[in-house]
């Protein structure tokens, strides 16, 4: 990273032996020498440390100010006699606490011969005090980097694992959210903020794609495109942490007083922005705890960033993935209206029929309670249901009078020819059963593979339905097509023998339908304007039906990262 402003200024306090220890060991020299000693602390001045109690001999105490007024560097201790009877122990201790702190006590003059040991075994005390506490400063310290270290594993985890936009749009999903909130909270950030850039051929009215906030501070488009600007020439290829915003740098610096922004880039395309603002001061939080936490400055630091560029390469390559999807699912509609113009150009006659057998058999399917996706899957195979007959001869295909038994023989391949064709397009194996088998009887007569009943995929025995109802009532070559009261009434006597009883039933509760779409004998995918004249209302949502279907059928979980 370059041009990153960083000041990671975290107080290193001294360290100084809690005062229990230091307490612990005034009180053992004290009831060794029955005596109370004092304790002296330098702050400009020597002052006697809360809570010891003057000497009981206030001559004493004037005395112990003025001899450690004057006390010589590197003194271990002194022996001051201030009476007859008595002496001042004077003990200098700042060379163990780092600090200027002094400890008198009044003992008899005749201290004996262990007083040197005594003393040794004091100043043992206090140092044995202070490597504890050095120890459990470290212990602390450890305990609390562990703690965090473990947070940001956990947290990047779910990043890779949630991380994802909604395969709808680009919108962020709710464990993108959840991620990208935690992301917030480790960093101090009052606000998280996902900018997305506009693409090309992008038909956003505004400068971004997307721009999403997380947390307390809501920023709009202005607010963004001056946090951006603040950035400099190289937002799109380098991070930028600014910990003190004025007004030269953005003109709504009042609100905003420090910021991250770091680009999300994945091979070598910056597909939008990672921007924190306002980081929240916090006490205690620079993994110190107890006496020797410390306020932290509120500023954002290298490793706020660096926590920062995993989500946005996570994000950027989430975009990349869904870019990707989303060309694939192009090619695949391109493929499909290919696929169904080529049977429409082979055979005029039959121009526009696999688009009703779709629209028929897709709202056969809603009425029979399928799931939207398996009502667009079989909309997909109503539309491909006979791409075989691309390989049947154009002569027989379209020939005007009746078939001879070789040349039906040659129709009856177009299942196979069409599974033939489709089933090496991975995105349309769903359809395979429908295009293979929608010939098939109920009762076992079908071609070609003499299946019946359930033993025919659901997806077929409605196809069945829909496509013979159509067939029927259409003009072709060879015949006009059938009143729609003698194609209803052929389908009502082959319930339960050609067709799947309970389909034929379904198929009676939307005759309404079947009748605007039959009605209507024109392409939904061709021309889309005339949608409304033909397509029942419910069912129209005002996009390309062979778009949807895809979109439907497809799905971004396989692009989701793991
Ligand atoms: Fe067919």
């Amino acid at each position: 990273m370059s041009n990153l402003v960083t000041n990671e200024s975290v107080s290193n306090q001294s360290l100084v032996i809690p005062w229990r220890d230091v307490s612990v060991c005034m009180d053992w020299l004290s009831q060794t020498y029955q005596t109370q000693f004092q304790i002296w602390d330098w702050d400009d001045q020597w002052s006697l440390l809360t809570p010891c109690e003057p000497h009981p001999n206030p001559e004493a105490t004037r005395i112990a100010q003025e001899i450690i007024s004057e006390l010589p560097e590197n003194t271990t201790y002194r022996i001051q006699p201030v009476s007859p009877d008595e002496s001042l122990i004077i003990i200098p201790m700042e060379a163990l606490t780092h600090r200027k702190r002094i400890a008198t006590g009044l003992v008899s003059r005749q201290v004996g011969q262990g007083f040197h040991r005594v003393i040794q075994l004091f100043l043992d005390n206090l140092n044995q005090s202070r490597i504890n506490a050095e120890q459990t400063r470290q212990l602390q310290i450890y305990s609390s980097q562990t703690s965090i270290d473990f947070e940001e594993l956990t947290w990047f985890r779910t990043l890779v694992d949630n991380l994802a936009f909604e395969e709808t749009g680009n919108s962020l999903t709710s464990s993108a959210r959840q991620a990208l909130t935690s992301l917030k909270d480790l960093i101090h950030a009052e606000s998280l903020i996902v900018v997305l850039k506009n693409r090309e051929g992008s038909r956003s009215l505004s400068a971004y794609d997307g721009i999403y906030t997380l947390g307390a501070r809501q920023v709009d488009e202005e607010v963004v495109s001056d946090l951006l600007k603040m950035a400099g020439p190289n937002l799109c290829c380098q991070s930028f942490i600014n910990n003190h915003v004025s007004q030269d740098d953005c003109k709504f610096s009042k609100e905003i007083s420090s910021v991250v922004v770091i680009p999300a880039i994945c091979r070598n395309y910056c597909f939008g922005w990672l921007i924190a603002v306002n980081r929240q001061s916090l006490p205690g939080n620079n993994g110190y705890a107890g006496e020797f936490a410390v306020r932290e400055c509120a500023q954002f630091n290298t490793k706020a960033a660096l926590l920062m560029e995993s989500a946005a390469s996570v994000l950027a390559t989430q975009a990349h993935n869904v870019q990707l999807f989303r060309e694939q699912q192009e090619i695949l509609v391109g493929t499909v209206r290919t696929l169904v113009n080529a049977i429409d150009t082979k055979d005029q006659y039959t121009c526009g029929h696999s688009d009703r057998v779709a629209q028929i058999a897709k709202a056969i399917a809603i009425q029979y309670g399928l799931p939207e996706e398996d009502c667009q899957r079989i909309y997909l195979a109503g539309l491909l249901h006979d791409i075989g007959k691309i390989g049947v001869r154009d002569e027989v295909l379209t020939k005007p009078g009746k078939l001879t038994k070789q040349e039906f023989d040659e129709i009856k391949l177009h299942p196979v020819l069409g599974y033939e064709i489709l089933k090496h397009l991975n995105q349309l194996q769903h359809v395979l059963p429908g295009v293979l088998f929608h010939h098939e009887s109920w009762d076992g007569t079908g071609y070609p593979h003499q299946l019946d009943k359930e033993d025919i995929p659901l997806a077929a025995r409605i196809l069945a339905v829909a496509d013979a109802y159509d067939a029927m009532t259409s003009d072709r070559s060879y015949r006009k097509g059938l009143p729609l009261e003698k194609a209803e009434q052929i389908l009502r006597d082959g319930r339960a023998r050609q067709w799947d009883p309970s389909i034929v039933d379904t198929f009676f509760k939307i005759i309404d339908k079947v009748h605007k779409i039959v009605s209507g004998k024109q392409s939904s995918f061709n021309m889309p304007t005339l949608h409304s004249e033909y397509v029942f209302e419910d069912d129209f949502d005002g996009e390309d039906s062979i778009h949807s279907a895809v979109y439907t059928t497809t799905s971004l979980s396989g692009v989701q990262l793991k």
